[in-house]
């Protein structure tokens, strides 16, 4: 079996909120596997979002620890965190996020220029992975010029567009209806496998956690289910011919200091 690329022990979080406490996580532990597709799944409320915060060190555990690739996430400094998230983390966003004031490309393109890609070579891997989600001919679209679904595949290509380790996506598509939603899944599925990249979904709907490998059921802050899945399978496009660096491995147990020192 893979090892696990991501470990998560006795995490806890909670929140003040006027004189109470809010325990929005307690005792959860978890190990996810290199290449996994792991959904998260609860109902609303359920801690979700709050654990894939800690996951990826937006947010500091009140008790616990997470580790991915052996770094100490939840114990970075901010620097040290911005750099690991530019180095080995990708993001999906419910809302998209994109700028508004870039093209297609130019959003894809980003997280390249923080790695030091010179402009044209960013730009054409850009334009390789829009491709490759169907948007070869909305590549000088700016965001407001395009439907949710093709907003939310240019921010699909932005995530894997550097080729991280991890991807999390917290309802990536929360904003879609049906059809656009099960393209949306397959996409990210699609450039997981070919990858052997680590996703972590988060989603309170059953239809898109059945795209996982396994389904972790969240109730008030506490695993309450962890199970194997059988993802039903679709012909999906080959995400191979994406021009991007290749996935390096996360070697070291501590963090890069200088975000640009490692780059090509
Ligand atoms: N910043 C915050 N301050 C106070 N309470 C919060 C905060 N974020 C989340 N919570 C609470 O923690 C619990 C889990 O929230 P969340 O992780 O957003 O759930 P989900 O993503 O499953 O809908 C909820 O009770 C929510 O109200
Ligand atoms: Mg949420």
């Amino acid at each position: 079996m893979s090892r696990a690329i991501i470990e998560v022990r006795n995490l806890r979080k909670e929140y003040p909120v006027e004189d109470e406490t809010v325990v929005a996580l307690d005792r959860v532990n978890l190990a996810i596997p290199q290449g996994q597709i792991c959904c998260i799944f609860g109902e609303s409320g359920s801690g979700k979002s709050t654990l894939l915060n800690q996951l990826a060190g937006m947010e500091k555990p009140t008790r616990g620890g997470v580790r991915i690739g052996g770094v100490p996430v939840s114990r970075l400094s901010e620097r040290e965190l911005a750099a690991f998230r530019q180095k080995h983390l990708g993001f999906v966003f419910q809302s998209y996020n994109l700028l508004p004031n870039l093209t297609a490309v130019e959003n894809v393109a980003m997280p390249l220029m923080f790695r030091g890609v010179p402009k044209q070579q960013r730009e054409r891997a850009a334009r390789g992975v829009l491709k490759r989600v169907g948007l070869g001919h909305r590549l000088n679209h700016y965001p407001r010029q395009m439907s949710g679904g093709q907003q939310q595949r240019v921010g699909i290509a932005r995530a894997f567009v550097t080729r991280p380790e991890v991807v999390f996506a917290d309802e990536p598509t929360g904003n879609l209806d049906s059809k656009t939603k099960t393209e949306v899944m397959d996409m990210i599925c699609a450039f997981a496998r070919d990858f052997h990249q680590t996703i972590v979904l988060v989603t309170h709907d059953p239809q898109m956690a059945s795209y996982a490998d396994r389904i972790v059921t969240l109730l008030d802050g506490r695993i309450v289910d962890d199970r194997l899945n059988m993802p039903h399978q679709r012909s999906i496009t080959s995400a191979s011919d994406i021009s991007a660096p290749p996935i390096k491995p996360i070697t070291s147990t501590e963090p890069t200091a200088n975000p640009r020192s490692t780059q090509r």
